[in-house]
Formats: C-alpha cells, structure tokens, sequence
C-alpha cells in the first residue's frame, strides 16, 4: 500500500521504516523537511514532503505527532485529503507538564480521548487507534519470549480496522479490537501505564499481552 506517514519523530521514523521493510510505499511528512537532512540521506527510499502532500499520497495515513499538535497537523494534511481513508492514530494526549512518580499526566479526561475530537473534527477520515500502547522500539518484529504481544486498537470503521489488524500482523502483533472510537478512552491511558516501568527503572522494553480462554 501507499502509507503516508504525518511526523518525523522517533515513531514516525520506525514505522516509515518498517513499512518500507514490509514491502510498502512510504512518504513522511514534516513541517521541518531540512532537519531531516541526514536521515533522508540514509534512507533515499522514503522521501519527504509537507504534512498535505503526505496525506495526499496515501492510500493508508499514520498520525505520529506530538498529541497537542495533533488537531493542527491534520488540519494541514486538509480534511479533503484524509477522506475515506484510514487513519493509523498513534498519538497520545500527552500534557505539558512532569509526570508524577512516573505516571504521565493527560489533557484529556475519561470520559473523552484524543482520538474521538480528531474523529468528529475529521469525520471523513476513519480512525483506527493503535501503536500507541508500546515504544517505539517494539513497534515493527517485536521479539518476546512470550510470544507475540497485543496491540489494542479501536475506531468506527470496520473496513479500516480490518486493513490495520492485517498490517499489525504483519509487524509481528496480535489485534484485539476493543470497539467504537470511544474504547480509545481506555487504550490511550496504556500508554501512561506501559511508560511508568520507564520513569522508574528505565526499562523501555516491554510490551502487553491479552490472555485468554480460547
Ligand atoms: N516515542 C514513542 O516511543 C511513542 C510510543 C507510542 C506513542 N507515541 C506517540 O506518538 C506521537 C509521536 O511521538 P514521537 O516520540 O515520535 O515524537 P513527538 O516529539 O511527540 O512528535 C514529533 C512530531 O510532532 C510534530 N509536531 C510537533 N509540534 C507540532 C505542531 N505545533 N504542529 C504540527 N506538528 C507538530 C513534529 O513536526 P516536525 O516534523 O515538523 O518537527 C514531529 O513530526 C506522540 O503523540 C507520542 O505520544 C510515542
């Protein structure tokens, strides 16, 4: 497929690669194309472009922003160009502010997320929550010895979840689809829970897994 990756950070990166890697056509997106200058030397085949050239370019579209500036770097991708589509949410309604002991604060509260103000803002686009829930270093072939992990994900779009459920197994996860776009309440605040072994210990490598009977 065409992917269009939105942000140039650590996740935007891993994930163009990993596209890349599985066969994929890859484009990411950047307000800041020069301070990249060095990555676009060593990886020529993913080339870069504004956050609307790169929404336009895929047929699939990654949101891997900084979460406060998520609203803002869809309304440059253009609502026209993420019509129909669907969009990967990666984001995490990060605040600016210190985390406690550990634990990320969030601007959002739990009876709303991120993912469900960029889907009424941008309710031509179908947006499928996930990658948010592991670090980025565990995102494409995660290698554990209990197998494969999970990656929650949720969104309205039945048809788009299926697309990313198939991407996610090739990246090496197993799905568990939680639901509507509501579910994205509980699968953002992962994120706070899988970053506090982080803060505390510096252990960044690990990931969730869902057992279950069958
Ligand atoms: N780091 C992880 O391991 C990890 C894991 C899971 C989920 N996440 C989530 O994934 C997202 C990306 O994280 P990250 O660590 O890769 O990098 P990040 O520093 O959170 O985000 C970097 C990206 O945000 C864009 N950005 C920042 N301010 C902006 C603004 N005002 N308007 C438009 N775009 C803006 C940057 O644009 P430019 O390219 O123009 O600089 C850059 O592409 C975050 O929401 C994070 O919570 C991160």
């Amino acid at each position: 497929m065409k992917i269009g990756v939105l942000g140039s950070g650590d996740v935007g990166k891993v994930l163009a690669k990993g596209f890349l890697a599985h066969g994929h056509e890859v484009m990411v997106g950047t307000r800041t194309p020069l301070k990249l200058k060095e990555w676009a030397r060593d990886n020529t085949k993913i080339p870069l472009g504004s956050f609307a050239d790169v929404a336009r370019f895929g047929e699939l579209v990654v949101l891997a922003v900084k979460g406060t500036a998520a609203m803002d770097a869809l309304r440059a991708a253009t609502a026209t160009n993420l019509a129909g589509k669907p969009v990967i949410d990666a984001t995490n309604p990060i605040a600016e502010a210190p985390p406690n002991n550990g634990v990320l604060k969030f601007f959002t509260n739990l009876d709303d997320s991120l993912m469900e103000r960029l889907q009424r803002e941008f309710s031509g686009a179908c947006f499928v929550k996930a990658f948010n829930s592991v670090g980025n270093a565990c995102m494409v072939n995660p290698q554990f010895k209990g197998g494969r992990p999970t990656m929650f994900i949720c969104g309205n779009d039945e048809q788009a979840k299926g697309i990313v459920s198939g991407i996610l197994d090739q990246f090496g996860w197993e799905t568990a689809d939680m639901g509507k776009a509501e579910a994205a309440r509980a699968i953002e605040p992962l994120c706070m829970l899988w970053c506090i072994p982080g803060f505390l210990r510096n252990d960044w490598v690990h990931a969730f897994k869902l057992l279950t009977q069958a």
